[in-house]
């Protein structure tokens, strides 16, 4: 594993939201209130551009912008085309695999559109398009760490019981296993401290 550093001490900063650039704001709107369970913050106008504010954090004015003005022929992703051209997923952590199973219900109902499920090793995941193809996740933190990347389908006939027990086998076989504790401690040796409000 490679762990580059800055040369000098980072600032003190931390990722908090993502803007999207949007052709029908109304439809995207509803889909990330009614599926995902996000609040509109507030709305607006800005010169001739749209704009929708949307948590579901308060301590987070807006989590994601919705923007209008996005054009109407973006081309493809040119190695795999279920991901975006330049947006490559938006993710989103959730508790457990049931959350998980009742995510991906709610998908196929709100009108979400190519449904994948994986394991990683150290996540579940549910993918899927939203209504203008972006490429959106649904994870659930193993307790393991395997060397990423590592796919393989997840298959949700199986129980909790089941997919836990293989997916920790699978984790012990990856040479760079350990738990996930275990990497959470290495990896912050190298990073830059947490943000400090
Ligand atoms: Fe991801």
């Amino acid at each position: 594993m490679t762990h580059e550093k800055a040369a000098r001490p980072a600032p003190n900063l931390k990722f908090a939201h993502i803007g999207l650039v949007v052709a029908d704001i109304d439809r995207m709107t509803r889909f990330y209130v009614d599926v995902l369970g996000f609040t509109v913050t507030d709305h607006g106008v800005f010169g001739e551009m749209r704009v929708a504010f949307m948590s579901r954090d308060p301590e987070e004015h807006h989590q994601i912008v919705l923007t209008t003005g996005r054009p109407p022929n973006l081309p493809a992703n040119t190695i795999n085309p279920d991901f975006g051209p330049v947006i490559q997923q938006i993710s989103f952590k959730m508790g457990s695999l049931a959350d998980l199973r009742d995510m991906r219900g709610r998908l196929e109902e709100g009108g979400a559109t190519k449904l994948t499920a994986a394991s990683h090793g150290n996540a579940w995941s549910v993918y899927a398009h939203d209504p203008e193809g972006n490429y959106i996740e649904f994870y659930v933190d193993t307790d393991w760490y395997a060397d990423q990347p590592c796919y393989v389908p997840l298959d949700f006939s199986k129980t909790d019981e089941e997919i836990t027990r293989e997916t920790q086998a699978m984790c012990e076989a990856s040479p760079g296993f350990k738990p996930v504790a275990q990497w959470r401690r290495d990896i912050a040796k190298v990073m830059a401290p947490p943000f400090r409000r």
